[in-house]
């Protein structure tokens, strides 16, 4: 029996609150969420998830705040799920001993273990790439195929990225820390801040913008972003950035392209682990994998699910598939790693 009444902090600023309410009949399965993932993306897996199981699911919804919130709520908060953007979103939840273990074989048997954190406190729900954007027309095929190329005399003053703090480029400077040692990594940063067109600034769309106006030849991106950008009617401006481009999938000669992966997790707090675990299940089925991944040209994480063709067309690549859990054990070093390289400087 779960009675609950849900109490807010409006005061929490940026919080934007979705549909949290008292439970009518005490009865009635709920579940309440917390999500940085937005809303756009998450709203038709829930009405599937209601639709198919008759539990009300509750959100909050919010870019930023809600570890905080989490934090002063302790055991009382009325959160029994928490969805993140990626992986180093939720590993700051794990740090803090704010998540519970997920016991759910359905999930271990849709998500890849590398896409799993080993002691099951958080899984994989999709998957982006890391990847390089090359100007079509002043990179030649073959000139750029690793992150390590990035960082080569041969890129001198081609490369534009954003910032070396930016959580996308810490997870991937600890992936190549998880990959090869901290000694080899910062060798690594220095080179492609060597080889950088200008101060790290601005988003990962803002660096294929650079390259088509011809500031630089190649950009780290998300592979998102590419058909974010080919599909954007709001801003068509975005369409010409894209056309300018190719999509390099680095390292598939050896250790497969870095991969970030969105993830749901379970709270401490929450008292219905069975029905929470049930929904991140439900995340990883058939259903919400086509929804979920395609909805932001993301690549499904359960293995047999068809892609968005958009996607699909940017071709097959190898991922890396050291497990993401060693990746963010690396993160704080890489954080350091990028200050003591100045990066941004
Ligand atoms: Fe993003």
């Amino acid at each position: 029996m779960i009675a609950r009444t849900l109490s807010f902090s409006i005061a929490a600023a940026g919080i934007a609150l979705s549909s949290f309410i008292a439970a009518p009949h005490a009865q009635a399965a709920e579940l309440n969420v917390y999500s940085y993932r937005q809303a756009f993306l998450i709203d038709p897996l829930v009405k599937a998830f209601e639709k198919e199981t008759g539990t009300k699911v509750n959100i909050v919804f919010s870019k930023k705040g809600l570890l905080q919130r989490l934090q002063s709520e302790g055991m009382n908060s009325p959160a029994d799920v928490v969805l993140t953007a990626d992986v180093s979103q939720i590993a700051q939840f794990e740090k803090e001993n704010l998540l519970q273990p997920i016991k759910s074989a359905e999930l271990e048997k849709n998500v890849p273990s590398q896409y799993r954190a080993p002691n099951g406190m958080w899984t994989g729900l999709t998957m982006r790439a890391r990847a390089v954007y090359a100007s079509k027309t002043r990179v030649k095929p073959g000139e750029l195929t690793s992150y390590e190329d990035l960082a080569k005399p041969h890129m001198k003053g081609r490369v534009c990225t954003r910032s070396g703090k930016h959580p996308y480029n810490v997870t991937l400077t600890a992936s190549i820390i998880a990959a090869k040692g901290e000694a080899a990594a910062e060798e690594w940063a220095r080179g492609l801040k060597a080889n950088l067109a200008r101060k790290p600034q601005g988003n990962d769309r803002a660096q294929v913008k650079a390259i088509k106006e011809g500031e630089c030849d190649v950009s780290l991106g998300n592979s998102y972003y590419f058909g974010k950008m080919i599909t954007n009617e709001k801003k068509p401006e975005q369409k010409e950035w894209a056309a300018s481009v190719n999509i390099i999938f680095p390292n598939q000669a050896d250790r497969g392209t870095h991969v970030n992966v969105s993830t749901g997790a379970i709270t401490k707090a929450s008292k219905q682990p069975e029905l929470a675990a049930k929904f991140l299940a439900f995340l990883s089925s058939n259903e919400a994998q086509t929804i979920y991944s395609s909805a932001n040209f993301e690549y499904p994480l359960k293995a047999g699910i068809k892609m968005d063709p958009l996607v699909a067309s940017w071709g097959k690549f190898k991922a890396d598939d050291r497990n993401l859990a060693d990746v963010v054990a690396a993160q704080t070093a890489a954080t350091k790693l990028m200050d003591k390289v100045a990066f941004d400087q």
